[in-house]
């Protein structure tokens, strides 16, 4: 672990307390918003949520790789992701309708969104991102947090699991593996259309 100047690590401390305030209001808004759409639509398109914060040790390491220094300054504003929260829908649509219900509360400013969908990672990645900011409201003061929603299906997040797991965190991840696992992707892609056009046959209906 690295060894910071105390005042600089008194800083990163505070940063790290806001975000825990902050997921555990994302958690609640989110889980409103989508049993409160669950309830009216009378049909439920989340499979599971799961949500982290990501350790210091390890937003220090992608600090480093993008090549900039650890330090509070670099922590805010070049690290997006400190939280994290994960919805894996059943249905392809389901996605869709999600990304535009969290994106239409008006709860949040939407700060980046990647269509990884429409336009898979070179990996073969599927999934759909928001970077959103969220106010927390402190004693004296509203301050403002980002936080990375990830939202796919469940064959997306079977492949993606999986890929972590061979070789997304390798750096010298073998070639032919690369190749097999982005093939893969293409049939998680295409299941997942299948999918899609049994659930217009039948629950949309
Ligand atoms: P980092 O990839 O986190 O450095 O940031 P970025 O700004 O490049 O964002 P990007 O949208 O590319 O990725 C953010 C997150 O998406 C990662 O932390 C992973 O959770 C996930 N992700 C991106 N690419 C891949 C991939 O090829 N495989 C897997 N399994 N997950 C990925
Ligand atoms: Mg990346």
């Amino acid at each position: 672990m690295i060894e910071l100047e105390e005042q600089e690590q008194a800083k990163i401390d505070e940063i790290y307390l806001k975000n825990e305030f902050a997921l555990k209001m994302l958690e609640t808004e989110l889980d409103i918003l989508l049993k409160s759409y669950a309830y009216e639509m009378k049909y439920n398109p989340v499979e599971h949520i799961k949500s982290r914060i990501k350790t210091q040790e390890s937003a220090f390491n992608k600090l480093s790789k993008k090549g900039y220094q650890i330090n509070s300054y670099n922590l805010l504003n070049h690290v997006h992701d400190i939280i994290g929260v994960r919805i894996v829908c059943s249905f392809l649509s389901d996605v869709y309708e999600v990304v535009d219900l969290i994106k239409n509360s008006g709860q949040y400013s939407i700060k980046d969104e990647k269509d990884y969908i429409k336009n898979p990672k070179s990996t073969g990645y599927i999934s759909y991102h928001i970077i959103i900011t969220l106010p927390i409201h402190l004693t004296d003061k509203v301050e403002y947090v980002d936080a990375e929603i990830q939202v796919r299906t469940l064959a997306m997040d079977f492949w993606a699991s999986i890929d972590h797991k061979l070789h997304y965190k390798a750096d010298n991840a073998l070639c032919d593996v690369k190749e097999e696992i982005y093939k893969c992707s293409q049939d998680i892609k295409a299941l997942d259309e299948a999918m899609n056009k049994l659930y217009e046959k039948t629950l949309k209906k």
